[in-house]
């Protein structure tokens, strides 16, 4: 069957053969290593194309960033652009036809659409949550999902830093007087943050990169977190929080967002820190008791804090962070020497940019290796690549139910063949396998294929050759 759809403003002609597939036509490479026996194996590594899909169509959403249009559009993939989101009849409309879909946060991919979805593979959150999507029914149709959860981590390290020296200088109160035209040249309470403590509270992504940061300032970096872990430079891990908030200067947390992290810093944790401190929450808006916060600022507990992050926040932008938002909105609008940011930690131009090739890196692996590496709705695997040295091996991927016998059930179909590896694991009920067979001639290809998705415990095969 060929069809004319448009792609960019152009027509061209696709086609949905059960045939051998023209992309991609453009070998993927890997980030840069600076293993030299790893950039070798990359070097003759074979680009796999999936056997029963001439073409890989992809619809992206929501002005996802150009460096993700790039690596996609390289890849010989079909690629439509939008650069809004779409009512949810269009959506379904377009999604019919799709392999791969790229959105942010706007466009809701619930399981009525997604069933509509019957050619899709992957779906691309361009930006970090994932809450848009219903992962369990992608999982239990062998959709992969992908997000992007650290690549502003650089973005939120630097705004603490920028916070940590305003907090320390009332920097925000002295530009407000002066926006309002009044003159206040003042050194009492301003403090350089040289010789001070850090105290970083979840040492992960953002709390390593701030602490290498703090400590180019001359801070002291001390830090807490359930996992015991390597420090970078000179920081020490303390053994527990109250050890941390006795002994920082600024405390600024950066922990997930887990039932134990729920109110983690209330008023028995905001007594336990040294007067005159300072707190800073660019982690999520349920970490701190706010109403706490707002009596540790009014008694002078605390010398300042930065909120960029709230338990509610508005869908999109406008005057609405008042009380209906949050009953204590304007009581802490009211405070001195208090940053409010509109959750912004993460929002530059650099993370957009990261966060566009991390996701389409991720999908084009997905697309062309089956590797899921990072996916957050099926077991992450992969394989070595195979190579052109390998020209008769095709890779199976079998995305099944996790029910017993399923293993044996294909390693009888394999059986004519030499399975070189393979791998396998589950997530819930949805399993993923993965096998690299040599001598298969292009004949039988589609026969393997078939035999697989005859299999009562199907979900997904895909073979790639
Ligand atoms: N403000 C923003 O725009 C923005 C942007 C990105 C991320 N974030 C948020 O920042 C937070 C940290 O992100 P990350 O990428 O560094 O995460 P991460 O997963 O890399 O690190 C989190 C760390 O917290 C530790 N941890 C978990 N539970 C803990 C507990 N109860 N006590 C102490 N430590 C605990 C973990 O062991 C881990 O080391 C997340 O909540 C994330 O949602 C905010």
């Amino acid at each position: 069957m060929s069809q004319s759809i448009p792609i960019h403003g152009a027509s061209r002609t696709v086609s949905n053969t059960y045939d051998l597939s023209t992309s991609p036509t453009m070998t993927f490479n890997s980030p840069p290593s600076s293993f030299k026996m790893r950039q070798q194996v990359a070097a003759s590594a074979k680009t796999l194309k999936p056997f029963d899909t001439k073409d890989i169509k992809v619809l992206l959403l929501e002005n996802v960033n150009q460096t993700g249009q790039d690596i996609l559009r390289r890849q010989g993939y079909q690629v439509e652009f939008l650069k809004g989101s779409l009512p949810k009849e269009q959506l379904i409309e377009k999604i019919r036809d799709v392999h791969v879909i790229g959105i942010r946060s706007k466009t809701k991919l619930t399981a009525e659409v997604l069933k509509e979805a019957k050619n899709l593979i992957v779906i691309g959150c361009f930006c970090i949550g994932t809450n848009q999507v219903d992962l369990q029914y992608a999982a239990e149709n062998g959709i992969a999902v992908f997000n992007s959860p650290f690549s502003n981590s650089r973005s939120v390290a630097e705004l603490v830093i920028a916070e940590i020296i305003a907090l320390a200088r009332q920097l925000t109160d002295r530009s407000m007087e002066l926006h309002n035209g009044t003159w206040n040249k003042v050194s009492a309470g301003c403090w350089e943050v040289r010789g001070k403590t850090l105290g970083i509270v979840g040492y992960g992504h953002i709390g390593n990169q701030l602490s290498v940061l703090a400590e180019a300032m001359g801070m002291k970096v001390i830090y807490y977190d359930v996992v015991n872990l390597m420090s970078m430079g000179t920081a020490t891990q303390v053994p527990t929080l109250k050890a941390l908030l006795e002994s920082a200067d600024f405390v600024t947390l950066h922990v997930p967002e887990l039932p134990e992290t729920k109110n983690m810093i209330g008023a028995k944790e905001l007594s336990q820190m040294r007067n005159g401190s300072y707190l800073i929450n660019a982690s999520r808006g349920t970490v701190v008791d706010i109403p706490a916060l707002i009596d540790a600022m009014r008694s002078g507990k605390l010398a300042g804090a930065a909120i960029d992050v709230f338990p509610h926040e508005p869908a999109g932008n406008g005057d609405y962070f008042n009380n209906d938002l949050n009953k204590w909105a304007e009581d802490l609008r009211s405070l001195k020497n208090l940053i409010l940011s509109p959750h912004i930690g993460g929002s530059t131009e650099e993370a957009q940019s990261a966060i566009g090739i991390e996701v389409a890196d991720a999908l084009t692996r997905y697309v062309n290796e089956g590797t899921t590496l990072g996916a957050v709705n099926l077991p992450e695997l992969a394989l070595r690549s195979l190579t052109t040295d390998e020209p008769d091996h095709v890779r199976v991927i079998y995305i099944h139910k996790n029910v017993p016998g399923v293993l044996r059930r294909v390693n009888e179909i394999f059986a004519d063949h030499n399975v070189d590896k393979q791998s396998t694991d589950s997530k819930g009920d949805v399993a993923y396998l993965m096998a690299d067979i040599s001598n298969v001639n292009t004949d039988e290809i589609k026969g393997l294929y078939q035999s697989l998705e005859e299999l009562s415990s199907k979900i997904k095969t895909r073979v790639l050759y």
